[in-house]
């Protein structure tokens, strides 16, 4: 008999459809029921794994009901003796949107020890408060920025599991394998009790960052040869690719969307007697994918009315790494980002799991990690400039300033208002760096001459459960200090890096708490941001309250973010 191994999450959610996701044991029809709604899916297998995936239409907008899951007609959800609120379906409204959003979260026990090593999982604290806070405060979903799983840095759950089919002492040793072990990765990082409910209950979009695959994933041409040399990274990619699509990708694409990709309408319209089975389709989408980055779009977009544009960046997959073509964005990618960059929206969220604005000694840092990489010192430069890149992880958006420099100039286009009437902020939201803040950006009047509407801002959120080596605390620190910036950027220049456009400062931060982070449009077109961590003072270390680490206000602002008086 069948019954749930994983799930449900509820995913893609607007004002009359849902998607939900699950895992089953075996081969089953899933039904979804929520008051009138009632909508059936039959599982289909990936490496003798059973997914289902129900979408409901035609649902009331800005209403909470209640669901229910059936495995074969069995109900399955919500458990017995759940001490968690029904799991319901929060359909949207015109209220204005509230977001939770956030990165890198180790799946550890919540114990003595895994606090000690990790922290306070934020999610989970975000979890409990919603477990008792009125439903009406709850956020219409949660965007999680990157690093969901670590692939390669692996819990002693993890371990046990890998070493109970291969031995740890042959490559790669404690990272994962293939997709099997991806399955498991999944679901330690998804069945905690709380985090569990949290998931079948507030709508989630994804998108991988480094982790998910392998720490540094796709930094650079050598990184990227050095790995295909060895025997078991061709095993790992596709692995990691294809349960990707499977566990994050499919949920996070609206019906419409969906409708569009193949492998899915494969599995839409099967109608044979037997469970579809997508293993070798699948594992074909991540080879090619992996190979021909332009091939595959992880990337995904939606519309909230006119309040928001939400454009979610793949700057992983989609890099372009040969030194000839070097681009985080191949030219179908920035295409397509291109497009979407448009006004006529209160708010462009762009969300990139790699900060797009930096911390400007950190940022020129990486700019002239790739000056030099490239020979602008020549080729004993060169070789220093990569492996000072890969040594300290610059990796990020600055370290290709090409594509930094083109998704700067469709930036400030928007706000300026020559793509259509600018909106009132262009808010890149982040994770990956292991720590948060606020940047404010400009146009450098000694760069260019457009003038902005409105705001260009970054917020970041890392981590909500992996905090960062104090040592890299000091490093980040001294980073973010206007006078390392300013030796650095000497530095870039020397290494003939392109000046930029946008000037921009950290104006808030950095935190380093484990945090959540929760974003909230206005009805005047203002926003506000709040960063929330787990509090277990004087409390068990599974028994957190949540609490305010910072809470950052930005009003409107017609006449445009000018340069800060010196
Ligand atoms: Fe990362």
């Amino acid at each position: 008999m069948s019954s749930l191994a994983l799930g449900p999450l509820l995913r893609h959610v607007n004002g009359d459809s849902a998607t939900i996701w699950v895992e089953t044991t075996h081969a089953a029809t899933v039904t979804v029921v929520a008051g009138d709604h009632r909508a059936s899916a039959r599982t289909f297998a990936a490496h003798d794994h059973h997914y289902a995936l129900v979408e409901l239409f035609g649902l009331t907008p800005g209403t909470h009901t209640p669901y229910t899951v059936l495995v074969d007609d069995e109900v399955v959800w919500p458990e017995p003796d759940s001490p968690y609120p029904p799991s319901v379906i929060p359909t949207l409204d015109h209220k204005p949107l509230r977001m939770a959003f956030g990165s890198c979260r180790v799946s550890v026990p919540h114990d003595e020890s895994g606090t000690e090593a990790f922290g306070v999982d934020a999610l989970r604290s975000y979890a409990l408060h919603m477990a008792t806070d009125d439903r009406e405060k709850w956020p219409d979903l949660v965007l999680f920025l990157g690093d969901q799983v670590y692939a390669d840095e692996t819990s002693d759950e993890m371990r046990e599991f890998i070493a109970a089919r291969r031995s740890l002492d042959e490559p790669p040793g404690e990272e994962l394998k293939d997709y099997e072990e991806y399955s498991h990765l999944y679901k330690i990082a998804w069945c905690e009790p709380a985090n569990r409910w949290l998931l079948s209950t507030l709508p989630s979009a994804m998108i991988f960052d480094d982790h998910d695959i392998r720490d540094d994933w796709n930094t650079s041409w050598s990184w990227r040869r050095e790995m295909e040399a060895t025997s078991w990274w061709h095993d790992r990619i596709v692995g990691g690719l294809a349960s990707y699509w499977v566990y994050q990708h499919l949920g996070n694409l609206s019906p419409d969307d969906r409708a569009d990709d193949v492998l899915w309408q494969r599995i839409r319209d099967h109608e044979g007697p037997d469970e579809l089975d997508i293993t070798d389709a699948v594992d074909e989408l991540a080879d090619n994918a992996d190979q021909k980055p332009d091939c595959y779009r992880w990337s995904f977009s939606r519309d909230f009315g006119t309040q928001a544009r939400l454009i979610v960046v793949d700057s992983r997959a989609a890099r372009l790494l040969k030194p000839e073509e070097r681009s985080i964005l191949d030219p179908a990618e920035m295409e397509w980002l291109d497009g979407l960059m448009t006004g006529g929206f209160d708010h462009i969220i762009i969300g990139t799991s790699l900060p797009f604005l930096m911390a400007p000694g950190l940022h020129h840092a990486e700019a002239f990690s790739e000056g030099l990489s490239n020979g602008a010192w020549g080729k004993i430069g060169a070789r220093v400039g990569e492996r000072l890149r890969r040594t300290v992880d610059l990796e990020h958006w600055p370290a290709f300033q090409q594509g930094f420099l083109q998704v700067a100039d469709m930036t400030l286009q928007v706000a300026s208002g020559a793509r259509g009437t600018a909106p009132h902020t262009v808010l890149f939201l982040s994770g990956d760096v292991h720590h948060s803040y606020v940047a404010s950006a400009w146009p450098d009047p000694a760069v260019t001459d457009v003038t902005i509407q409105g705001r260009i801002m970054q917020a970041v959120c890392s981590p909500i459960r992996n905090p960062l080596p104090k040592p890299m605390v000091r490093v980040m620190r001294a980073g973010t200090r206007k006078s390392v910036g300013r030796l650095v950027r000497r530095l870039a220049k020397s290494a003939k890096v392109p000046v930029s456009p946008l000037g921009w400062a950290v104006d808030r931060g950095p935190w380093v708490d484990n945090n959540l982070a929760i974003l909230e449009l206005q009805e005047d077109g203002g926003l506000s941001m709040r960063w929330v961590a787990g509090d277990i003072e004087g409390r068990a270390t599974d028994d957190p309250v949540l609490k305010v680490v910072a809470e950052v206000g930005v009003p409107v602002n017609p006449r445009g973010q000018e340069r800060p008086p010196a």
